[in-house]
């Protein structure tokens, strides 16, 4: 069972996709830490070109590597952490340049031909929850589940600026930057898919929105 989770930045996809990901016992699939360790690698490399740095790193995801290797879905919530060539980058991709670079290197065709390759290899087997930005359109378009989580710019910015511990203008303009160039690129844009089930999280509790997917995925694996 495969439930992709699409959205822009802030409308709690990591929150909402984690909880129902625990709660259903299945693995957990963060797209955007993958392009966010290309951004980090694009930084301190700037003239290296950014498909060449996606072929070549090895991007560990803790929840996707027990989940697949280990056999031990569900248990991503702990120690949730992103492994670049073997180093712990779980704090450095969140910092605000690394959000910007990675929707920078996200519009190369040749970053995301290799990012959506190695994602279609951890979803292709067992049951997964994976989030992102194209995920039910281009990296499982057979997709047992299809979510498009939206909320109003204020409030994406708010939570945004609560995890972060900034300033919410100063969040709200580098998210409507993010979603702009996301929504504009040519390859694998920010967009839902036309059978998305379009869920907008503005004042609602995530506890809330996870119930509903969690029946709305009991649906969709009872019907699939
Ligand atoms: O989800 P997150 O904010 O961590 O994603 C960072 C950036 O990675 C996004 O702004 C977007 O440009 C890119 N991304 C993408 N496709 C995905 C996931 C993330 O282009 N499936």
């Amino acid at each position: 069972v495969l439930i992709a989770i699409d959205g822009p930045a802030g409308a709690g996809k990591s929150t909402v996709a984690r909880a129902l990901a625990r709660e259903l016992r299945f693995c957990y699939l963060d797209s955007g830490a993958m392009y966010r360790c290309v951004g980090l690698l694009s930084l301190r490399a700037p003239m290296r070109p950014p498909g060449e740095l996606a072929r070549e790193a090895n991007i560990e995801l803790a929840g996707s590597r027990a989940g697949s290797a280990r056999g031990r879905p569900g248990e991503t919530s702990a120690g949730d952490r992103v492994l670049l060539d073997g180093r712990d980058v779980t704090d450095a991709i969140r910092a605000g340049e690394v959000s910007d670079a990675a929707s920078r290197v996200a519009a190369d065709p040749e970053v995301r031909r290799a990012l959506v390759a190695r994602q279609r290899e951890l979803v292709a087997r067992g049951d997964w929850v994976a989030e992102g930005r194209d995920i039910a359109t281009v990296v499982v378009p057979d997709a047992d589940l299809k979510v498009f989580l939206t909320a109003g710019c204020d409030e994406r910015a708010r939570r945004r600026a609560r995890e972060l511990g900034s300033d919410a203008a100063a969040v709200l303009a580098e998210q409507r930057r993010r979603d702009q160039r996301d929504r504009a690129r040519a390859h694998g844009p920010l967009a839902a898919a036309p059978d998305a089930v379009v869920i907008d999280t503005t004042g609602v509790d995530a506890r809330l929105i996870v119930r509903r997917l969690a029946e709305l995925a009991l649906g969709a694996s009872a019907s699939g």
